[in-house]
């Protein structure tokens, strides 16, 4: 029998239910454990992590830790998986990758179906950039602040399909931005041949949010006077707004959202998404053989890609956006951005710092960076770890010091920060 991908799920002896085993068999526990932890100051929200407390971790950017119930949930499916891997796994497979579909799409305010799960920012953006369907002559417009990740799937696309790729830069001075400057930037580059926009939200070399929906509402009066084939598709790394800015994704205005979950979301390592406008992803071919096209019958589950996954990682992602949840996405919101806000107000104090954030939070969200002229960079990160802060450097053409208070610092490790600079300020001077 010739086994497609519509019937390899179904026909597996790996179909969920056909060994008929189920959850509680292998002693799991059906219920939420973040639903029912108190959560309402942040010293509790900081004892659910096993985070070292000799050391200010500002770097929450780059890798989560993970709060109880996503270790608690790993190490269940993890044992369940080591006792014996196939039962448990066809025990678990259906109602656990939808679990996580449906968590996912109740964070993002949208419907699970248009959500694709994937391994990390960067597996999401080289899956949908190299499968984006172009016409001859379409072009990709994008900017010179984004990530290696875009940068290079974008690269790769162009290589492979023969697309052109324009760069532009969205502003010269990152401290002095504006909503407006970025957006009218972004419009006067765009042509009739434009048929992606490829932009990162927040950007990880400078600190700088930019105004994706106020750009969405611009694309979409373009797209207005054009035809299905021919519209620009704007996609988004959003992974430096996702888990901090209160967002519904549906309400951003762009058609694809690309991001990971193992950074501010304290999610499982190893754990991201795409996200696409219901109508845009037939726009996208699907990379990697799907094994998830039993759950919805739509192109975004068919770009999850297939083969066996570290589940045990996978699963335990609905306990971080349940996590998240349970905190309150606003309170969330508010509380990074009121410490990045004082770690801004503290440096920009400092004579020896050149802050290259914006302090507004319109412009700005859990990364700032900054420079003390007269030391690199990465004699800036060495000498706060010397006095106990872990930050780090930027990985960009021009490599800046950087720091991203987020819910597991406070206003007195903030402080210690600020009294750190300055130290490392006048050994310069
Ligand atoms: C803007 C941006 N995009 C993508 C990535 C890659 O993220 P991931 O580790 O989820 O692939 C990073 C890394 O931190 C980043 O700063």
């Amino acid at each position: 029998m010739q086994i497609d991908r519509r019937n390899f799920i179904r026909n597996s002896s790996l179909a969920a239910g056909s060994i008929g085993f189920s959850g509680q068999s292998f002693g799991l526990s059906k219920k939420s454990v973040a639903a029912q932890l108190d959560l309402s100051d942040w010293q509790s929200v900081r004892n659910e992590f096993l985070l070292d407390p000799s050391v200010v971790h500002m770097t929450g950017l780059l890798l989560a830790s993970n709060p109880t119930p996503v270790r608690n949930a790993i190490e269940a499916f993890r044992n369940g998986l080591d006792r014996n891997p196939v039962e448990f796994f066809a025990s678990q497979f259906a109602a656990k990758e939808r679990a996580c579909y449906e968590s996912a799409g109740q964070y993002l305010e949208t419907l699970p179906e248009q959500i694709s799960l994937t391994d990390s920012t960067t597996m999401g953006l080289g899956l949908l950039y190299n499968g984006l369907k172009l016409l001859p002559g379409q072009e990709i417009l994008t900017s010179t602040h984004e990530h290696y990740s875009s940068k290079t799937s974008l690269k790769t696309k162009a290589d492979t399909s023969g697309a052109v790729i324009r760069q532009i830069e969205l502003y010269s001075d990152s401290s002095a931005v504006s909503s407006s400057d970025i957006v009218r930037n972004i419009m006067s580059a765009v042509t009739e041949k434009t048929r992606v926009l490829a932009l990162t939200w927040v950007h990880s070399g400078t600190g700088v949010k930019i105004p994706v929906k106020d750009i969405g509402e611009a694309v979409a009066k373009i797209n207005s006077a054009r035809t299905e084939e021919t519209r620009i598709l704007f996609c988004v790394d959003g992974v430096h707004g996702f888990g901090i800015e209160a967002l519904s994704i549906e309400q951003l205005g762009c058609d694809f959202f690309v991001a990971g979950c193992h950074k501010w979301l304290f999610g499982p390592r190893g754990t991201g998404f795409i996200w696409g406008r219901k109508e845009s992803w037939k726009w996208v071919t699907p990379l990697i053989p799907s094994f998830n096209m039993q759950f919805y019958p739509t192109q975004g589950s068919l770009m999850t890609p297939g083969g066996f996954q570290s589940f045990e990682l996978r699963w335990a992602l609905p306990e971080a956006f349940k996590f998240h949840l349970a905190i309150g996405k606003e309170r969330i919101q508010n509380r990074i951005h009121s410490l990045n806000t004082q770690l801004k107000t503290g440096l920009s104090s400092l004579s020896g710092v050149k802050l290259l954030t914006p302090l507004s939070a319109e412009l700005s969200s859990g990364i700032t960076c900054f420079e003390i002229p007269g030391m690199a960079p990465k004699d800036v990160i060495a000498g706060l770890r010397a006095k106990r802060i872990i930050g780090s450097t930027t990985p960009y053409d021009v490599t800046y010091a950087r720091l991203t208070p987020g819910l597991l610092n406070n206003e007195v490790e903030i402080e210690e920060a600020v009294t750190a600079v300055a130290e490392l300020c006048n050994k310069v001077r």
